[in-house]
């Protein structure tokens, strides 16, 4: 079996669905449920045998030893971490203890794991880091995308705790020999997105009658793959990927914010006409820029494609469609996440008449 970390996450959950969905071999669980966690996406899960939830902090290592000794995993994936980056310059502090500290302590657990495993097994276990492009920090226009011999130059609270996760990953290959695995993936998109990220921000926004805000002038410019590409991409990377490597996993999807947001719009006004018949795009507001703010990230995925053979299946066009859809047939699960601190989280940010 494996273990995954921030499995109740946007990504992890669609990974642990995807997982099950194409293999039969269990996944224990392990995830805080903070606001980001959210049990209700696992729901189709409840009665399958294969999935063990386990509320926990990556952080206790106490917790982690057990868990790895009691279910003996060959590999754990990790997706735990505090992921918003707008959070994290309200409050870098839990960025600091999850994904730093929390890291530590995971790699701790796992090396002493680790080594009481027999030779054989020692070589075929995997620890798989689920990291982000914003390590790299930012680009100009004409700059060629971020490969995996870029530079780390971290901006915000966020991508420098990543960072610091990723080296710690990195040191426990070189210096324990631990076998490691690193993916740096560009924004992710799709079903059971928390709607503090810009795209189902802006769904729900849209469809409530209410402001879409857009950072500064809205030409910040992402690379958009569809989540279940990226999920795809860890399944092979974990399978197939050479010990200590680390992997860019990216959609060639730049698209500038004001874009993406338009094209949501368009599709709405398709899918779900306003009902004074006036366009989405209407509610498009402009407010004031997230400090730092980087201007461009794209990632040049050619190692995983030469390498490993993966390839996203979606466009951003298909992609995209499919998510909007989405999020207008799945209001139940909606509803249940914008309630509670969610709500408080928005007035913080946006005020209150958000
Ligand atoms: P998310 O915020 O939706 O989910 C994070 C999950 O981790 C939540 O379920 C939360 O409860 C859990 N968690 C947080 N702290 C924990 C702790 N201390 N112990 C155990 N569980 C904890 O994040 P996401 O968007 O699904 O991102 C998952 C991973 O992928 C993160 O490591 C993120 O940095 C990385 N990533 C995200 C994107 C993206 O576009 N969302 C892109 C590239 C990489
Ligand atoms: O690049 C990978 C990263 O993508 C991940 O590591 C992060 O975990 C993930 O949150 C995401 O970070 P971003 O900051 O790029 O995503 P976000 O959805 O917050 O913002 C996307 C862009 O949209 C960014 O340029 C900021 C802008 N934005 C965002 C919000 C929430 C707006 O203009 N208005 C908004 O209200």
């Amino acid at each position: 079996m494996i273990l995954v970390t921030g499995g109740a996450g946007f990504i992890g959950a669609n990974f642990v669905l995807d997982w099950l969905a194409c293999k039969d071999e269990p996944v224990i669980n392990l995830d805080k449920l903070t606001y980001a966690g959210n049990l209700q996406t696992l729901s189709s899960l409840e009665r399958d045998p294969r999935h063990h939830f386990i509320r926990g902090d990556i952080g206790d290592r106490d917790l982690v030893a057990s868990l790895l000794l009691e279910y003996r995993p060959r590999a754990v994936v990790n997706f735990a971490a505090e992921s918003h980056v707008d959070r994290s310059i309200h409050g870098p502090g839990d960025f600091i203890q999850t994904n730093v500290v929390g890291t530590f302590n995971l790699l701790e657990a796992i090396r002493d794991y680790w080594a009481t495993l027999s030779e054989e097994e020692q070589s075929s276990f995997r620890f798989l880091h689920v990291s982000t492009d914003e390590v790299y920090g930012t680009l100009a226009a004409t700059d060629a995308p971020f490969s995996e011999t870029n530079r780390y130059e971290p901006n915000s609270p966020y991508s420098a705790s990543k960072a610091a996760s990723d080296h710690l990953v990195r040191a426990w290959h070189h210096t324990y020999g631990l076998p490691v695995l690193t993916t740096n993936c560009s924004n992710n998109y799709g079903p059971y997105h928390f709607p503090e990220k810009l795209i189902p921000l802006v769904i729900l926004n849209a469809i409530a009658g209410k402001a879409l805000p857009i950072y500064g002038d809205g030409q910040q410019i992402r690379d958009w793959l569809y989540v279940k590409d990226h999920c795809a991409a860890i399944r092979r990377v974990l399978e197939a990927g050479k010990v200590g490597e680390t992997y860019n996993v990216g959609g060639w999807n730049e698209k500038a914010n004001l874009d993406v947001v338009g094209t949501i719009c368009s599709i709405l006004n398709e899918l779900q006409p306003r009902s004074d018949g006036k366009p989405y795009a209407e509610q498009i507001t402009f407010v004031a820029d997230r400090p730092g703010h980087d201007r461009r990230y794209a990632i040049d995925a050619r190692k995983l494609e030469q390498e490993l053979g993966w390839k996203p299946a979606e466009t951003f066009e298909t992609g995209i469609r499919k998510t909007v859809a989405w999020y207008l047939a799945n209001r139940e699960w909606t509803e249940a996440v914008t309630s509670g601190s969610y709500r408080q989280w928005i007035d913080r940010q946006y005020g209150d008449e958000a």
